[in-house]
This record gives structure tokens, C-alpha cells and sequence, in this order.
């Protein structure tokens, strides 16, 4: 096991492996969390507000900067949660509203 990192998304508190993206925290937490072109940083439907620890995530790439800033104009505290990478303690909630939660239980 890797090293854990509180975060909190949407007020759901919960510890992830150092390095793993905003979108795979939050499904881990249960977020029901909008992410229509599947990860691969084209939709910008998985975007996030960072509330506390922006310093904590991985460095804005190129491609990641183009979509939020350069095409959609969004604030400084926005990031895609399919590219942002997990490196220290954050909280943030998600901009697309979220419906219900994920249950990898199953019946
Ligand atoms: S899931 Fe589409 S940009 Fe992140």
C-alpha cells in the first residue's frame, strides 16, 4: 500500500493512494461523479473547485491548461479531475451536480 492522503470531495472524507487522480478519489468515495468522455481530459465535465490544498495537486499540464483556461475561461481554482493528480491533503467539491451514489456492492 502507498502512501495515503486525506481528501475530502463534496464532504466525503476519505484517505486514497498518493498519486491517483481526483476522479478516481471521488468515484472511490462514492461520488456520483460526471465524467462523460471517460477520463480522457476532452470533456471538462469532470471539473472540480479547489476549496483548500491547490498546492497539493499535480502540475497543470499543457493540455489540461488549454481546456480549462485557454477554451473555457474557468477560474484559477478549477481543474479537470480526470488529469489532477493527487499529492497531498485537499478538499474540493465537484461543479457538475451529482446524483445519488455510486454503490460497487452491488444486490
Ligand atoms: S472526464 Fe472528460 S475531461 Fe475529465
Amino acid at each position: 500500500m502507498g502512501e495515503q492522503i486525506n481528501v475530502s470531495i463534496n464532504g466525503e472524507k476519505l484517505a486514497v493512494d498518493k498519486g491517483i487522480s481526483v476522479l478516481a478519489a471521488s468515484m472511490k468515495a462514492g461520488v456520483n461523479h460526471m465524467h462523460l468522455c471517460g477520463g480522457h481530459g476532452l470533456c471538462s465535465t469532470c471539473r472540480v473547485r479547489i476549496l483548500e490544498g491547490e498546492e497539493h495537486l499535480s502540475e497543470m499540464t499543457t493540455f489540461e491548461r488549454f481546456s480549462l483556461r485557454g477554451h473555457l475561461s474557468f477560474a484559477a481554482n478549477v481543474r479537470l479531475a480526470c488529469q489532477a493528480k493527487i499529492e497531498g491533503a485537499v478538499r474540493l467539491e465537484t461543479i457538475f451536480p451529482t446524483i445519488g451514489k455510486l454503490d460497487f456492492k452491488g444486490p
